[in-house]
Order: structure tokens, then C-alpha cells, then sequence
């Protein structure tokens, strides 16, 4: 029999990550050590107390059979507990918040809760390829944002095309920013809640690097600008906060409209998480944050030492403001492809091309502070033997 795929599965942009991961391990394969900085993926473990927790609950027979449907009160209570504590937001966790399997989950549900086959929805470019997988699944149309270092690496509203934000269903946004490493302020928001009220499109605040933040600065959560609830939404994950990424924790929080559309459309997707993931899930959010503040400093001095090293070497560039990445521009004479595979075959160094996040994340290189500082230093120094830079 001929198994024939929907058209949709033609749409769906090739997985970035995928293709960079293989060209990593053909390295390693051929006996190469490779300082790998090219992905997002947390290298630390869970906290203790997080998994202990898991342990206890996971021996809880009520977690055996199915969870509630749309997940358990006590998370979302955890989650409208996490947004009062650092952003001082009030949700109500019975209307307010949607449990997700992750919020990459939560990305693509919204755009199919959204968008019917030729709708727009605007998309940060550079910006995380898996907005592109929702837009992708529905047969809908992106139009990209420019972030621009001369914009602050914030979009520039008044250059968007008039007949595209006519058909503009949603826009996505992320702050502190994959791959950019900037924050937006609160200001901002405001501008951005004007022009999403003004042309009524919906508002999805990406806020996976919501915890972490440099300098003493916290980032502005969106649900703390008034308006936002009433445009838009934010996704929260546990994956980055907490190291939890394997464990596949999210939220989606703000619009109590949005919030029934995406627990309508899970019902028929599944019933909810692992009743005991939710449990350690709202004990991450409702104990100490301890372990948030230590996980900060960590990626904070692995900053410190990564641009300390680059400046050493020649290689300007601002400091990530946070998220856990370092956005870099290179050097002349070369594309951000050719530079990220001359350092992966010549120094063993993976890092992300900036063209894989976008036409305009050509020029710019994208480095995870994931790995130790002794090794965050080692990388430049192989990059050193290059030659590329001069002092
Ligand atoms: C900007 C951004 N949003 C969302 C996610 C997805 O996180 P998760 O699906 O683990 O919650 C990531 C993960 O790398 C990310 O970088």
C-alpha cells in the first residue's frame, strides 16, 4: 500500500536543531572531542528536591490512573503562586492558566486555536525556529519582525505592512530572547499592547527565559503591563528554570478566552501530564527558589568568563542581558553557515549559525553558556588558533 502523508507534512520547516545535532555527532564519531555550544538544551540536573519529590509521588497510586482532565489544580494554583511571588501578577488558576506538555505544545496549539489556512502571524526574526512549526501546521502565512541590534533587538511595529496586519491573526515575542540574549522593557509592552489592540492581534509572550536574567536585573514579565491579559497570553516553562527540559512542563497564562480554547483542544489531544510531574512541578514553583538564584549566578560567571575570553581574543560583542545564550557578530568574509562549520571542523567548536533562526540572524552566531567555564575558555582558545580576529 502507498502511504500517502498529508500536504501539511510537506509544510513543516525542516527541524534545525535535527540537522545541527547530526553534523555534531558525525564529528564526534570520527574520535573528535567537540565543546558543543550550539544547542539550548540545560546541562545541569534537576534540583534534589524537585526529583525527590517525583520520586514520592510517582508511589502514589492516585497518580496511576488519569490525571484530571486539563491538569491538576494544585499546578496551576503553583504557577499563579510563581507569577504573584516574582512578578507580583494576579492569575486565577482555574481560568487563567492552561497546563501544557512543555510550551513548545503550547506554541503550536495556539496557532491552532487561532488561525485558519492563509492567515498571518508575525514572528520575531531571528526568533525560535518552532514558531514556524505552529504557523507550518495550519496552513498559515509568516510574516517576519526584524530584530535589529539598531532597534535594541525589539521589533519595529511601524515597518510592518499594512495589508499583512489586516491578516495578522497573532504575533509571537520573546523576551529575554532566543537567540539575541537581549530583555525588552516595560515600555515596550505598553507600545506593543497599543498596536495589538489597535489592529487586533493576539499577543503570545514567549517567557521561557523568564528566571533568568543578568546584571541584578529581572526581566519584565508581559503579564505585568496593564492590558495584557485582555490582547494576549505568555508561556512559561519549567525547562529552563528548573533544569527540568526532560520532564516537559508548561503554562500558558493571561487571557481567560485563549485559556479555554487551548484546554478545549487538549481535551482531545490527551487527558493532561503524569499526575506526579505536576506534583514536583508545583513543588519547583512553591519551595525555596534557592536553586533558581544559584542556576542565575552559574550562567551569569559562565558569561562573565565566555566574553572575558572573547575580548581576549579580539571578538567584540555586548554581553547577553539573559536567557543562556551569547549572540555573537562575525568576523567579515564569511556566513554564519561557513563560520559555524569552519569552527566545528577546524576547532571542534559547535555553535548555532544565526541564519537557522532567520534572514536576519545572518551575520551572528549563536553560543549556549551550557557547558563548564573551563571549557566556555577552552572553546576560544581553539578559536583563537584560527586567526579570525585581531586585537
Ligand atoms: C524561546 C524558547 N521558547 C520555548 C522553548 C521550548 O521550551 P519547552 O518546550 O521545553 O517548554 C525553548 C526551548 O529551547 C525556547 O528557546
Amino acid at each position: 500500500m502507498r502511504i500517502t502523508p498529508a500536504s501539511m507534512m510537506e509544510q513543516l520547516p525542516i527541524q534545525f536543531f535535527s540537522t545541527m545535532v547530526a553534523k555534531v555527532n558525525k564529528v564526534i564519531s570520527e574520535g573528535r572531542d567537540v565543546i558543543n555550544l550550539g544547542q539550548g538544551n540545560p546541562d545541569l540536573p534537576t534540583p534534589p528536591h524537585i526529583v525527590e519529590e517525583m520520586a514520592k509521588q510517582a508511589k502514589d497510586p492516585m497518580h496511576h490512573k488519569y490525571p484530571p482532565f486539563q491538569g491538576r489544580l494544585e499546578l496551576k494554583q503553583a504557577v499563579a503562586h510563581w507569577y504573584k511571588q516574582e512578578f507580583d501578577v494576579d492569575l486565577d488558576p482555574e481560568e487563567e492558566i492552561a497546563i501544557l506538555f512543555g510550551s513548545k505544545t503550547g506554541l503550536v496549539e495556539i496557532c491552532q486555536v487561532l488561525m485558519n489556512p492563509g492567515d498571518v502571524a508575525l514572528v520575531p526574526d531571528p526568533g525560535y525556529p518552532d514558531y514556524w512549526s505552529g504557523v507550518a501546521v495550519v496552513g498559515g502565512r509568516m510574516v517576519p519582525m526584524p530584530l535589529t541590534v539598531d532597534n535594541q533587538f525589539l521589533p519595529d511595529y511601524g515597518q510592518l505592512d499594512a495589508a499583512d496586519l489586516e491578516k495578522a491573526k497573532l504575533m509571537f515575542l520573546n523576551y529575554p530572547n532566543n537567540p539575541t540574549a537581549v530583555n525588552a522593557p516595560f515600555e515596550f509592552y505598553e507600545e506593543t499592547i497599543k498596536f495589538a489592540r489597535k489592529h487586533e492581534i493576539v499577543v503570545c509572550s514567549d517567557f521561557a527565559y523568564g528566571a533568568i536574567s543578568f546584571d541584578g536585573k529581572k526581566p519584565v514579565s508581559f503579564m505585568q503591563v496593564p492590558g495584557a491579559k485582555e490582547v494576549g497570553v505568555e508561556f512559561y516553562t519549567l525547562s529552563k528554570t528548573y533544569n527540568m527540559a526532560g520532564w516537559r512542563v508548561g503554562a500558558m497564562v493571561g487571557n481567560k478566552e485563549l485559556v479555554k480554547l487551548i484546554n478545549t483542544l487538549q481535551d482531545h489531544y490527551f487527558v493532561s501530564l503524569f499526575g506526579a510531574v505536576q506534583m514536583a512541578a508545583a513543588k519547583a514553583m512553591t519551595d525555596s527558589q534557592d536553586c533558581v538564584r544559584e542556576l542565575v549566578a552559574t550562567y551569569e560567571s559562565r558569561r562573565n568568563a565566555l566574553y572575558t575570553a572573547l575580548h581576549e581574543i579580539g571578538w567584540k560583542a555586548t554581553p547577553s542581558q539573559g536567557s543562556f545564550f551569547a549572540w555573537l557578530p562575525i568576523p567579515t568574509g564569511y556566513t554564519s553557515a561557513q563560520l559555524a562549520d569552519e569552527l566545528l571542523c577546524k576547532a571542534h567548536v559547535m555553535v548555532a549559525p544565526g541564519i537557522g533562526f532567520g534572514a536576519h540572524g545572518e551575520g551572528y552566531v549563536r553560543l549556549g553558556l551550557l557547558n563548564t567555564e573551563e571549557r566556555l575558555r577552552e572553546a576560544v582558545k581553539r578559536i583563537q588558533k584560527l586567526q579570525l580576529f585581531t586585537k
